[in-house]
C-alpha cells in the first residue's frame, strides 16, 4: 500500500494577527464571510501576509488542491491501495478518505477546506470524508508502518539521493502488502524541519531542479502503480 503524506501544507485560516487588515476585510465582505473564516491565500492576501512570520511558506492552498487532484481517483486509489494525509504547518493532520470526490473547481475546494478547518470534519455530521486529527506525524508514520519490518519511508526532497525513474522502480517494492510511506512538501518555499526530515529513512531527489509537489506526488504514485501492476490486478478482477 502507498501512503502519501503531504507535508507542511500551506493550508490555514486567516490568522488573528492580520484578520482586521483592510485587504482581508474587503475580501471577507466580497465572500460574505468573517475574515477569520477565510482560507489564507497569497493571491488575495499577499500584501497583508508580509506581516506574518514565515510568510513565504504559507497561504498556498492551491498546492494541496493540485496534489490531491493528481493522486485521488487514480486506479491505485480506486483499488484501495492508496492513503492520503495532509500534515498542516501547526502539526495537525487531516485524514482524507480515499473514496472522497473533491470539487474540481478551486473556489469550491477553498469553501470545503474552510468548513473543514472551522468544524474539524467534513461533512459536519455523519461519516466523515475529511477530518482533522490531533496526533503527531511520528505517531502517524508508525501507524502506517502497521508493525511491518519491511515498511519503507521515503522523503522527496531537493538535495536527497539523485534518483532516476529506473532506480525509483528498483527501490519501490512489487508486493502491495509492503507499506510504502512517502512524504512530499506542500508549501511554496523554505525547507522542512530537521525533525520531519529525520522521520524518513530514504531521501530522494527526482530532478536536478525544484519540482512541483503535484508532479512529485504523481511520479511516485504512477511508478508505484506500475511496480505492483495495479492495472493488471484490476483487469484480472473483471
Ligand atoms: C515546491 S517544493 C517546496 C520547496 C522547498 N524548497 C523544498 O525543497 O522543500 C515542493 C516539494 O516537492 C518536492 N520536491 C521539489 N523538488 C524536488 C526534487 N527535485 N526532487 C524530489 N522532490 C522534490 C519536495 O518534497 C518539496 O518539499
Amino acid at each position: 500500500m502507498l501512503h502519501i503524506i503531504l507535508l507542511d501544507c500551506a493550508l490555514e485560516l486567516v490568522p488573528r494577527e492580520i484578520s482586521s487588515l483592510k485587504q482581508i476585510q474587503k475580501h471577507a465582505t466580497r465572500r460574505g464571510k468573517k475574515s477569520s473564516e477565510l482560507l489564507l491565500d497569497q493571491t488575495h492576501h499577499g500584501q497583508s501576509m508580509t506581516k506574518l512570520s514565515q510568510s513565504e511558506r504559507r497561504g498556498r492552498p492551491d498546492i494541496t488542491f493540485l496534489s490531491l487532484m493528481s493522486i485521488l481517483e487514480t486506479p491505485l486509489c480506486k483499488e484501495g491501495l492508496l492513503s492520503v494525509h495532509l500534515h498542516l504547518q501547526d502539526g495537525r493532520i487531516i485524514e482524507v478518505r480515499p473514496d472522497v470526490r473533491l470539487p474540481r473547481n478551486y473556489d469550491r475546494f477553498v469553501g470545503l477546506m474552510e468548513q473543514l478547518l472551522l468544524k474539524g470534519r467534513v461533512p459536519p455530521q455523519g461519516d466523515s470524508l475529511l477530518h482533522i486529527n490531533e496526533g503527531s506525524i511520528e505517531d502517524l508514520i508508525s501507524k502506517l508502518k502497521a508493525g511491518s519490518d519491511n515498511a519503507k519511508t521515503l522523503l522527496a526532497v531537493e538535495g536527497g539521493k539523485q534518483t532516476s525513474i529506473e532506480s525509483l522502480r528498483n527501490l519501490l517494492p512489487q508486493d502491495p502488502s509492503v507499506p510504502v510511506i512517502v512524504g512530499v512538501g506542500a508549501f511554496p518555499h523554505g525547507n522542512l524541519s530537521d525533525e520531519t526530515v529525520s522521520m524518513f529513512g530514504t531521501h530522494l531527489e527526482l530532478d536536478s531542479e525544484v519540482m512541483m509537489a503535484w508532479h512529485v506526488s504523481a511520479e511516485l504514485l504512477w511508478i508505484y502503480s506500475l511496480n505492483i501492476g495495479v492495472v493488471k490486478i484490476r483487469y484480472s478482477a473483471t
